[in-house]
């Protein structure tokens, strides 16, 4: 008996559908992630999950058109569970369009929500058809087809008319992650030249393309805005504010601060240096006051050889019915390309709203207890 001969192996309907359940999975986590992706990676995932629907629709079509009618006329007891995969196919079309149109939207800019709705229906109706293929379907194509007619339908339906580079893309993508027997199967779909132009002619287009997709570009956060409420008069915030050399008392990650230059005060122009930590590393910045009045202080870290970005801060205070309202906020001004090397090294820089909201609260704590000045000089 030749390999032919034997009962169809269906091995790779089931790494077909272990690479949708995969990226599915994958989609949702990096777009339901913290921080969110930004809009390049974004832009990845819509155009892939774009990919990725086109090919399950194909494969939809080639169970329609070519495999199930033969298991059909060869298994008549079969009818009604193949009757289930069709309207199963019929439900998942509609949910396909949905990711389509979603998708289009975010590679436009648009929000992620309606996306990540229309993957979570897509799911619902798909991984169910998925498992259901694989336990009640496979085990009857391999009861009536031989090997080689099963290979037949595949040769018809998934490779011929397929450029080298579509079936360069989805085999890469069949194998990512595969244990080495899916990954034995797959690349023997095609023969031995043919195989190695594929492996090694589009391997890197498709870890671009993964890495695009799936591996967040290293960022720090680039503006911020974050406020609370404190127990105190607004001149009692104001004191601590407006001296930048006291953020020591309530910053997680300045530990010194000094007036350079001969400053003693704030005062547009004046120059502090800030001696920073976050975990194992220190650094220190030279920093500016741009403008100070009451009830509000900006200044700039200073770009320098070393550290060439540049960060905007603003401190701003508002008397509000039950106390005061602090309310800090940067943005980034001047980037550098080594951001993705700060993102890396400073993990918390990526997303700093937290930790900024935790110093506030701390500030609010100190201003509660501090004598108000306004007070004190009467
Ligand atoms: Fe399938
Ligand atoms: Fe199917």
């Amino acid at each position: 008996m030749t390999v032919d001969d034997r009962p169809a192996d269906t091995s790779t309907m089931r790494i077909v559908h272990a690479a949708l359940r995969r990226d599915l999975e994958r989609a949702r986590r990096a777009l339901t992630g913290q921080p969110p992706p930004d809009p390049r990676q974004r832009a990845a995932i819509a155009r892939h999950l774009t990919w990725m629907m086109r090919f399950l629709e194909a494969h939809h079509r080639s169970e329609d058109d070519g495999l199930y009618p033969v298991v059909r006329a060869r298994r008549p007891d079969a009818t009604a569970v193949l009757d289930v995969m069709t309207d199963d196919h019929h439900a998942v079309g509609p949910a396909i369009t949905q990711v389509e149109a979603a998708a289009a939207t975010v590679a436009g800019g648009g929000d992620l929500t309606a996306l990540v709705a229309a993957l979570d229906r897509l799911s619902d109706v798909l991984l169910p058809h998925l498992e259901r293929e694989e336990q009640e379907v496979m085990p009857l194509v391999t009861a009536c087809m031989t090997h080689g007619e099963w290979h037949a339908i595949e040769q018809e339906h998934n490779l011929d008319g397929k450029s080298k580079s579509e079936l360069g893309m989805e085999g890469h993508w069949l194998i990512d992650d595969a244990p080495p027997d899916d990954r034995a199967a797959v690349l023997g779909l095609v023969p031995p030249v043919q195989r190695l132009l594929l492996l090694h002619g589009f391997g890197a287009r498709y870890r671009r393309r993964a890495r695009a997709c799936w591996t967040p570009h290293r960022r720090v956060q680039q503006t911020c805005t974050t406020s609370v409420v404190a127990d105190a008069d607004v001149d009692a915030v104001w004191d601590i504010v407006r001296d930048p050399t006291r953020v020591t008392e309530w910053s997680h990650e300045c530990v010194t601060c000094e007036w350079i230059g001969g400053a003693t005060g704030a005062r547009p122009g004046a120059r502090f240096r800030g001696g920073n930590r976050q975990g194992l590393f220190r650094w220190g910045r030279v920093c500016e006051v741009l403008s100070v009045e009451p009830y509000e202080l900006v200044w700039r870290t200073v770009p320098s050889i070393l550290y060439p970005d540049s960060t905007e801060w603003t401190m701003r205070l508002l008397p509000v019915e039950d106390g005061t309202r602090i309310e800090q906020s940067f943005r980034v001004v001047k980037g550098t390309k080594l951001e993705p090397v700060y993102a890396t090294l400073l993990p918390a820089h990526r997303d700093r709203t937290a930790s900024l909201r935790r110093d506030l609260r701390r500030l609010a704590e100190i201003s509660r207890h501090a004598v108000d000045p306004h007070n004190a000089a009467n």
